[in-house]
């Protein structure tokens, strides 16, 4: 069946690691339709706005929307637009409240990581970041020169649905972060986490604060299954435990809202500035992006699969960028995948 995708690749290694991601789903899927559209930085230069109204318009239309990153050093950070705001309207107004951003550290890899095998082996987490609220969307009306206010706020509606997410995919455990001994949204978060929870009497639920959470995750990472947590949490401890893999640019990840509303299928990383440009960003992160948006979002597991077994193929044969200690640029690291499947 044809599907409908919008591809926003937007700033920096987003264009080089979606093309890379264009070509196996070229190669695994033919009835797919791709239709591109500017974001972030890139969108603003053109139009002098991060997302346009047709743009958006577009991925409201889609079945599923494949995103690049964003952000482009040359805009002031204190503009009233900037290229991160094309992200973040997107995933408010199509209320994309659940990130998805699984862990799994792979044996192919294992040299390439910090940690020792021993250490990792037996990790497979998936981290579930609420999306649409906390210090991401709240009031910034009283900031001044001198002084600076971020408003965080969550309902127990927001707090329920994300927590739904996260007890349902679970297979044994879901680990809830929060700073409920400090924070008044940390307590609501706990408290409906909790009552979500009685809801599923075969999935453990423990509480842990943040920084402890910050902690367990790099001294007994085979603890987690899922791990809940708010937005900005989600956003730091997600990188954190990008590691375990062995490098952040092989952290997919997908952004859900109700059924009937188009995913958005996104790698955990930036722009990254500081390579972009230069063909070595390490694509795999946006290929399993696309793995997973043909799994979660046009329910096609079987192409999924091919994709991800390519990934390790690829790997096992001993090609890698940079980021894991290897020479290979985007281009070969690409090649790698294609010949695998
Ligand atoms: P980043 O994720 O862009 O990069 C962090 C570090 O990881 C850099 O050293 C970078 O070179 C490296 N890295 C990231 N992805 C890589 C890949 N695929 N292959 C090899 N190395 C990779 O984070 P940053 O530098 O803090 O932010 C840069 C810009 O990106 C900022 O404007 C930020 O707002 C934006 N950003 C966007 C997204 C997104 O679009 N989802 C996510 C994070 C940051
Ligand atoms: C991410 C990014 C975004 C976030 C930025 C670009 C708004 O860091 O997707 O992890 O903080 O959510
Ligand atoms: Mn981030």
């Amino acid at each position: 069946m044809s599907a409908r995708i919008v591809v926003l690749p937007g700033d920096g290694i987003g264009p080089e690691v979606i093309n890379s991601a264009l070509d196996v789903l070229n190669v695994v899927a033919d009835d797919l339709e791709f239709e591109k559209h500017l974001v972030g930085g890139a969108s603003m230069r053109a139009f002098g706005r991060s997302l346009t109204d047709e743009a958006f318009a577009a991925c409201s239309e889609s079945d599923a929307i494949l995103f690049g990153s964003v952000g482009d050093p040359s805009f002031p950070l204190d503009g009233a637009d900037k290229p991160e705001e094309g992200l973040r309207r997107l995933r408010f107004e199509l209320d994309l409240y659940a990130n998805l951003r699984p862990v799994k550290p792979r044996l192919s890899l294992a040299d390439a990581s910090p940690f020792r095998w021993e250490h990792l082996d037996g990790t497979d987490m998936l981290i579930v970041r609420e999306l649409t609220g906390g210090l991401y969307f709240g009031g910034k009306h009283e900031s001044s020169e001198h002084r600076a206010i971020d408003e965080s706020v969550y309902t127990t509606a927001q707090v329920d649905r994300v927590a739904r997410v996260a007890f349902r995919v679970a297979r044994r455990k879901v680990t809830s972060v929060d700073k409920a001994n400090i924070l008044e949204t940390g307590r609501l978060w706990r408290t409906g986490v909790t009552k979500v929870g009685e809801d599923f009497p075969d999935v453990e639920l423990v509480h842990m604060l943040v920084d402890n959470a910050a902690m367990q995750l790099i001294a007994n990472p085979r603890s987690f299954d899922v791990l809940l947590t708010e937005n900005l949490f989600g956003d730091i401890l997600s990188d954190e435990a990008s590691m375990l893999t062995g490098s952040l640019g092989m952290l997919p990840s997908a952004s859900l809202g109700d059924p009937g509303v188009p995913g958005l299928f996104e790698p955990s990383h930036g722009s990254a500035p500081d390579i972009a440009g230069r063909g070595v960003a390490n694509p795999m992160a946006a290929i399993l992006t696309a793995a997973m948006m043909l799994r979660m979002g046009l329910n096609r597991p079987d192409e999924a699969e091919a994709i991800e077994s390519a990934v390790d193929k690829a790997l096992t044969s001993g090609t890698r960028t940079r980021d894991l200690g290897g020479i290979a640029g985007t281009q070969e690291m690409t090649q790698a995948v294609l010949a695998a499947l």
